[in-house]
């Protein structure tokens, strides 16, 4: 089965407090984006990835990403304004001849190996799925005013988290339908289920968390030099 990997990372790291971009924060000697596809080069599934990165950047990604993996046929695209965009960018640029997409945070750099497989077969077996985690804290829905609407069942709350695999005719009609509605999703998978498909839920560990703020670059770097990342 011909897979692709998309690999947003045309964020500009705001929260990070960073003046690049955050794909290029330098975390123990390497740049973020450099960590995450190592692990889609251990998972034997970085050639001919995809990515959107940011457009006043493209030639430092295409340098990086030759230097680091030589030889690898890696496309750098310019992105767009929301990751939805930059997905749906990354989309136009599949191979005819792609059957299932993996679509992964550039943020998200320690992301088992054996999760990208799972997601990989679920995908295959079920159209679509995600990588996610048992909420460990207690989720609640808010409403506008900020007063407490409900509290759904612990048990069945998950966060969410990538890579998201889909069967590429899937994923395609998803982001054609959510454009064409004007609907705006924080991820890939609930564009597919808006549609009413099936999106199985891969279980993920929560070292596969997405790095976001300073603190997080801070704890990501103890983890690596603790050896326990
Ligand atoms: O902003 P957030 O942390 O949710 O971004 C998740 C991923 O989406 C990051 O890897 C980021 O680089 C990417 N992104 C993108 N295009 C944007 C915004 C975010 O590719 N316009």
């Amino acid at each position: 089965v011909k897979t692709q990997l998309i690999m947003p990372a045309a964020g500009m790291g705001l929260r990070l407090g960073s003046s690049r971009p955050k794909a290029l924060a330098e975390l123990c000697g390497l740049p973020l984006i450099v960590r995450t596809l190592t692990r889609f080069r251990e998972a034997g599934q970085l050639e001919d990835a995809i990515v959107p990165a940011p457009a006043s950047q493209l030639p430092q990604f295409e340098k990086l990403l030759a230097k680091h993996f030589p030889g690898v046929s890696i496309q750098v695209l310019a992105g767009g304004s929301s990751r939805q965009e930059s997905v749906r960018i990354g989309l136009e640029a599949l191979g005819a001849q792609t059957e299932i997409v993996l679509i992964h945070d550039a943020a998200r750099p320690f992301v088992p190996v054996d999760a990208i497989h799972a997601s990989i077969q679920a995908a295959a077996d079920h159209g679509a799925a995600t990588v996610a985690v048992p909420a460990i804290d207690t989720i609640l829905l808010g409403d506008t005013n900020a007063f407490l609407e409900s509290t759904p069942d612990r048990a069945r709350t998950w966060a969410c988290q990538t890579p998201q695999t889909f069967q590429a005719a899937v994923i395609r009609e998803a982001h054609t339908r959510a454009r064409a509605d004007g609907f705006k999703g924080t991820d890939d998978a609930s564009l597919v289920r808006r549609l009413g498909k099936p999106v199985k839920l891969v279980m993920g560990v929560r070292l596969n968390f997405k790095l976001t703020t300073p603190e997080d670059l801070a704890y990501a770097r103890m983890l690596i030099q603790e050896g326990l990342a």
